[in-house]
């Protein structure tokens, strides 16, 4: 066992820092980058680069449809992705299916499971921290179907007991629940074996929108037990235009393809078509060959370094934040205590737009995201029209944090500046 696979020692962010090449640039202001906007997208290590580049210069062709060498080479590599993916989330392959990302996944389902399970006056129970990704399809699904929307509220702190759950599970029997394992603003982590043990009692159908939990934790399918499991490649230090729809086999099989074309097919004439087995059943059409290649080399990179030790860097470093941010007055931050949410911390600073705060950070080099983050609904909740957020990942180093406190802190004091020489001039 080396440094990187004993899970029982903390990450060597130095020796991790080193796999990604973009780490080491400056930002526009010329200070030295710190990136702390990985709930957007995360940056890719060598070896996901590396992977890529060597399929396009080595071996790329299309898949599943020559028997030269190049396609047999491609197909191969295409379906090992598929396997790599599978294991990182405890899977089996045929439950696989490549999207285009969380979104066009939650798509899928709605347009395919959603259009031949739900009619006017059944329910769909969503949580009111989801992002728009798992909001919008249901509201469309909504519009075509005559079915409702509920949301569950998210208290102060923004979480959601379980009684309440169960509450709005036995009031509105939702034919579906779906929700997010971990808020992409608050942090929140959801108890999501629990809800769906839950939902099951209630007969609901289960999407969890895993988007910010595979990246930073250890998700297995098979603890979850949820109907759909979806997460987007770029998160996950893989690449854009790639992300996953988890099935349970049965599921799958029962449900209708929803695009059509080419590789879905098992035939096709003028009279109609038979559907090809899951999952290329649901890939019509040329798939993303070279970005399975690469989120499956970024799937082994993050496993071998230990989903576990990812989980409990981050929340060391999201626990250094929350305390560093509530010695400053004037920032509010929101979500729950350090041990019951993942690395992200949304933040507001008295007087000053999140934007503004997020360009002084940039001027330090610190990246942040600000604004709603894809969650309108849960900012109107939080009674604030955007927020500014810090999310960490493996490469982050305390040092890193650190410098993003006490630049937040600076922000401040020069947010109270304009006001205390305006009170001066009151007082004279
Ligand atoms: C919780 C959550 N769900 C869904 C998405 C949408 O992911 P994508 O834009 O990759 O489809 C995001 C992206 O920020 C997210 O954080």
């Amino acid at each position: 066992m080396n440094s990187l696979t004993d899970t029982t020692i903390d990450l060597d962010t130095e020796l991790i820092r080193r796999d990604f090449p973009i780490l080491s640039r400056q930002a526009s202001s010329g200070a030295p980058l710190i990136y702390l906007d990985n709930g957007a997208t995360t940056q890719r290590p060598e070896t996901v680069i590396e992977a890529m580049s060597a399929c396009y210069r080595q071996y790329y062709a299309n898949v599943h449809r020559g028997i030269h060498t190049l396609s047999e080479e491609s197909t191969s590599a295409f379906e090992n992705a598929r396997e790599s993916i599978a294991r990182l989330i405890g899977a089996n392959t045929s439950e696989i299916v490549f999207a285009a990302g969380t979104t066009a996944a939650i798509n899928t389902v709605a347009r395919s499971w959603g259009d031949s399970h739900l009619a006017a006056g059944d329910t769909i129970l969503l949580t009111i921290a989801e992002h728009h990704a798992n909001i919008v399809p249901w509201q469309q699904l909504a519009e075509r179907t005559g079915c409702r929307i509920v949301f569950l509220p998210v208290d102060e702190t923004g979480q959601i007991d379980d009684e309440i759950v169960q509450q709005y599970l036995q009031q509105w029997s939702p034919k579906l629940f779906a929700f997010t394992a971990v808020s992409n603003v608050l942090g929140t982590e959801f108890p999501v074996a629990r809800w769906v043990r839950l939902a099951r009692q209630a007969g609901a159908t289960v999407l969890v929108d895993a988007a910010q939990a595979v990246p930073h934790q250890v998700v297995d399918v098979g603890d979850w037990d949820a109907d759909f499991v979806v997460f987007s490649g770029h998160k996950v230090c893989g690449p854009t235009g790639i992300g996953i729809l988890y099935g349970k086999s049965a599921v799958l099989e029962a449900m209708p393809p929803f695009l059509g074309g080419g590789a879905m097919i098992r035939t096709v004439s003028t009279s109609g078509y038979v559907a090809g087995e899951v999952p290329q059943k649901f890939e019509a059409g040329t798939p993303p060959i070279v970005e399975a290649i690469g989120l499956a080399a970024a799937a082994r990179y993050v496993g071998e370094i230990g989903l576990a030790r990812i989980d409990r860097h981050e929340k060391r470093l999201v626990r250094r934040a929350l305390d560093g941010l509530a010695t400053i007055d004037g920032v509010r931050v929101f979500g729950p205590p350090a041990d019951r949410r993942g690395g992200i911390v949304s933040f507001v600073v008295d007087a000053m737009h999140p934007h503004d705060v997020s360009q002084w950070l940039d001027i330090r080099g610190i990246a942040v995201r600000a604004g709603h983050h894809c969650a309108m609904p849960l900012h109107e909740r939080l009674g604030v029209p955007a927020t500014c957020r810090a999310s960490f990942y493996l490469y982050n180093t305390e040092a890193e944090v650190d410098a993003f406190v006490n630049a937040v802190g600076e922000v401040r004091r020069r947010a109270d500046r304009p006001s205390r020489r305006a009170s001066a001039r009151q007082g004279s």
